[in-house]
């Protein structure tokens, strides 16, 4: 690897940008287990390796689900709930189609295990607009032909909402980071990018995701 610090402060703005590696270790650590020290009490509920009932809030209901602790979020959201908004492309971790937001963080849902996610707030692209209107991204992405095809679509448009979550108003460079994990064969980057810098402008990044 190049010693270059130049190179590893882009590998760093990368990762963060793909919404993935930290973040969906941010999830699992939290999951993990309570230690729990020799003698004082009941060992950690083991879950599986069945089928086995958890609760998912997806976008503020509770939804009861019956999944193998292998199963994915994605899976889980895509084949038990019927919830179809959430694309699936790599189901590796590549591309980022798959991203919905966890505790508001965005996450890879074919890289995340649904057990993992039992009882944390869960939002998906079908939960992003209010009463019946479009999120103001995705009403940007709308005005601004930010799709082609479509398939990248939902999880550009967490990653961007995301994005004015945490910053209202985004530089390009913050778009293109937010973004930089999520792959699109159609192209439609510069699109994505001003769609999202114009609902900044509109005030999109001052109301609640
Ligand atoms: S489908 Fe999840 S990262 Fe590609
Ligand atoms: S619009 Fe086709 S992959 Fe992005």
């Amino acid at each position: 690897m190049s010693d270059n610090p130049s190179s590893k402060l882009n590998r760093r703005r990368f990762l963060a940008g793909t919404g993935l590696t930290a973040a969906t270790s941010v999830v699992l650590d939290a999951c993990k287990p309570a230690e729990v020290a020799p003698g004082s009490g009941a060992p950690p509920e083991v879950l599986g390796p069945g089928r086995t009932a958890i609760t998912l809030r997806v976008n503020g209901e509770n939804k009861r689900v019956e999944v193998e602790p292998r199963a994915t979020l994605a899976e889980a959201l895509r084949v038990e709930l019927g919830m179809t908004g959430t694309k699936v492309v790599c189901d590796r971790g590549a591309c980022s189609a798959c991203t919905v937001w966890v505790d508001g963080t965005p996450v890879n849902a074919c890289m995340t295990f649904a057990m993992d996610t039992a009882g944390r707030s869960i939002t998906t692209i079908e939960g992003l607009g209010r009463g019946g209107s479009l999120h103001p991204v995705q009403q940007a992405f709308v005005e601004h032909d930010a799709a082609q095809c479509g398939f990248c679509t939902p999880g550009m448009v967490m990653s961007c909402a995301a994005l004015l979550n945490r910053k209202s108003q985004p530089t390009l460079d913050d778009v293109r980071t937010a973004t930089s994990g999520n792959l699109c064969r159609c192209g439609t980057y510069p699109k994505v990018f001003e769609a999202t810098l114009a609902a900044a402008r509109g005030g999109a990044g001052t109301k609640e995701g």
